[in-house]
Formats: C-alpha cells, structure tokens, sequence
C-alpha cells in the first residue's frame, strides 16, 4: 500500500491545534478544515489531465481539464469536516455519502446509511475520515465503494495508527492512504493515542 504522511510546517501546526483538548469547537473546525485542504492538495499531485485549447480574450493557448470527474465520499459524521475544508476547491465534484457508526463495545463498524452515484466506475474517488483506528470503519467505506462500482479510490485521513494502516493494506493494498500522521497506536478502547479524541464529537461539539 502506498502511504503518504504530510509533513508540511502548516499541516503540522494545523494538526498540533487539533490535537490540544482545549482547543474548542469552531477552533477545531477551523483547523481541520485547512488540514484537509492541505492534505487532498497532496493526494491530487498525481491527477491524470487531459490537455485541450483555451480561447483567452487574445489567443488561443494550450491548458488542461482533469480527465476524470471527482467524487467526494465523507464517512458520516466526522468525514464531513473534511468535506467541508476541501468542497471549495473543486466544487464541481460529486458528493456521495455513507455512514457507518462504530460500536462502543466492540469497536466494529456498523454500517447505516449509503448514497452512491452510479458514476463511481469513471471517477477519482476520494474517501475522507479524519480518523483511520482500527481501520474497521475505512475498510467498510471501501468495500461499499467497490462493490458500487469504484475503481480509482484514495483514502484521506489525518490522524492513522500501524493497526489501521495495516487493516487497510490486508483488505485493500490498492487503496493509496494520505495522512498528516502515524500515531503510536490504540489504547484499550481503541482510540488512537495520543490522537485527538472523538473527532465527531469534537467537530459537531456533542461532547
Ligand atoms: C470515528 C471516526 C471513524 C472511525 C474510526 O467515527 O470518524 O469513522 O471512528 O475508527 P475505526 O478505524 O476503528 O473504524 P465514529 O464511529 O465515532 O462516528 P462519528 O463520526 O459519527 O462520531
Ligand atoms: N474514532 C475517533 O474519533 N477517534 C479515535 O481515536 C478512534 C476512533
């Protein structure tokens, strides 16, 4: 599986801001949102372009559009925190939806809402969960992304552990993961440490 961690001074300042427990609600979404801006602008580098002609108001000249539409699919809840810091900047993509909820007891996924375009075959898909745990919740958006049809599909993430990482590579080596870092690993709750907490809880400001 490919891995990117993003070690840009301005990512690493956003995600320390993150980090703090007494960093509050609309600072956090601040944070996070700019984060994943940061980290999507790395996991596009790569993008396949097509090249066409421009008509400016003197010339022509040659530019480029992408080759393949976009699709964003946060994880419900926290994904859409990334959705929100990175929509602005192709706001032409498409936004699909799934939901899955970990269980507390179990830390297994349950999976309870999906709405996916049939367009996935053609399109770059981008899968957005600020947290990749035991990988549980990543693994299920993936199979249900596959399953649709997807065949291009990155995962972004900010906050990853080596359990998630590697729950990932089991089930999906195909899938490329970008994430501002790789924590030590989860406690017996399976929370990552040090991490940042409940990342919905902490985004919405139910805790
Ligand atoms: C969190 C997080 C991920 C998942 C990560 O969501 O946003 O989706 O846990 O854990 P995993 O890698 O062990 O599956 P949660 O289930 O708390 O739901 P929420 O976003 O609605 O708070
Ligand atoms: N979900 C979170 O929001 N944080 C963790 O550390 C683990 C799962």
């Amino acid at each position: 599986m490919h891995t990117v961690v993003i070690q840009h001074p301005l990512a690493q300042c956003h995600l320390a801001a993150i980090r703090a427990v007494d960093t509050p609600s609309h600072q956090f979404r601040r944070h996070l949102n700019l984060l994943a801006r940061m980290l999507f602008l790395e996991a596009t580098r790569e993008l396949t372009l097509q090249e066409t002609t421009v008509q400016t108001p003197l010339a022509q000249t040659p530019g480029v559009i992408l080759a393949r539409p976009m699709v964003f699919v946060p994880i419900l809840r926290a994904g859409l925190g990334m959705l929100d810091g990175i929509l602005p900047l192709m706001p032409e993509a498409t936004v699909a939806h799934v939901g899955i909820k970990r269980n507390e007891e179990t830390a297994l996924p349950q999976p309870y809402y999906a709405n996916l375009p049939a367009s996935l075959a053609s399109a770059e898909v981008f899968l957005l969960d600020p947290m990749l745990a035991t990988g549980g919740s990543a693994c299920e958006g993936v199979r249900q992304l596959k399953a649709a049809g997807a065949r291009k599909i990155t995962m972004i993430c900010v906050v990853s552990c080596p359990e998630g990482l590697a729950a990932l590579d089991k089930a999906h080596p195909d899938v490329p993961v970008y994430t501002a870092a790789i924590d030590q690993g989860l406690n017996e709750r399976s929370y990552i440490v040090p991490g940042l907490g409940d990342a919905g809880d902490r985004y919405f400001g139910t805790c």
